[in-house]
């Protein structure tokens, strides 16, 4: 993992830039550049120590834009069959959905998804973000697509709001929102994000989650198929600074929920 971080507002060399980003040691970053294969502000640079000060720089790197970002944060439309898990054992994991220089800095999910569930998942190597963003005491609303075995319904509705014990945990759990969408489609809101939290809720209401979306994020939304999602499902892009900053603003009375395409 880099340990070095970019430092606002001072010009740093171009090979320094692209060490902070994940793209190998010193020595390949300056190979990248010396090859011409990094382009900054539409011009190539072959000198490694070009000076470039890192606010809003957009790096252009064999071809693909690549804003320098302090902390990483990248938005993954997690495919089924992979798992959040650093070691996994019977999946894949969405790790190997990401390139090499996000690996390279650390990035790691933002709470996790099932392996069957799809949709938005965050990464970052931003540990006090991840803090934030799963906390429940940051009130971050996390918008779920449930498509259940049964017919749902109004008692199911209201037990779900209202909270549910589930087994091994005393505490009573409930949804900041839950609606009906369709006969076996609920859209469920939560703020927490416990083991298995979806699925455990719903069968506490005597129903069965068949399949799983995350369709929200905050405000960020990822709507299920066949809805057109930003990324596309398996994907991933870079978070704007404009959406990290409605992500932060979740809870403070900012970062509604997502309109999630039903
Ligand atoms: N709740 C679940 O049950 N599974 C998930 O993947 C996410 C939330």
């Amino acid at each position: 993992m880099s340990t070095h971080k970019t430092k606002p507002g001072k010009p740093e060399r171009l090979d320094e830039l692209l060490f902070s980003q994940g793209f190998g040691t010193r020595r390949v970053c300056a190979g990248l550049i010396e090859q011409g294969l990094v382009r900054v502000h539409d011009e190539t640079v072959t000198d490694p120590g070009a000076l470039f000060a890192a606010d809003g720089l957009v790096l252009e790197v064999e071809g693909q834009a690549w804003p320098v970002q302090a902390t990483a944060l990248v938005l993954l439309n997690k495919p089924a069959g992979y798992e959040c898990s650093q070691k996994p054992g019977a999946w894949p994991s969405v790790m190997l959905l990401l390139p090499p220089p996000l690996r390279t800095r650390g990035v790691q999910p933002v709470g996790r998804l099932d392996q069957d569930t799809t949709g938005a998942l965050l990464l970052t190597d931003d540990g006090s973000l991840i803090h934030r963003l799963t906390s429940p005491k940051h009130h971050v609303p996390k918008v779920y697509e449930v498509h259940t075995a049964r017919p749902v319904d109004e008692a199911q509705v209201k037990r779900l709001r209202e909270g549910v014990v589930l087994l091994d945990d005393p505490v009573a759990v409930h949804a900041e929102g839950c609606e009906i969408i369709g006969p076996q489609h609920l859209r469920l809101t939560l703020v927490q994000g416990k083991y298995h939290q979806v699925k455990r809720m719903v069968a506490a209401v005597g129903n069965h989650c068949e399949a799983l979306h995350r369709s929200g994020f905050g405000a960020i939304a990822v709507p299920e198929p066949p809805a057109e999602a930003d990324p596309a499902p398996g994907r991933w892009r870079f978070v704007s600074a404009a959406e990290r900053a409605a992500l932060l603003a979740a809870g403070k009375g900012g970062g509604k929920p997502a309109p999630a395409a039903g």
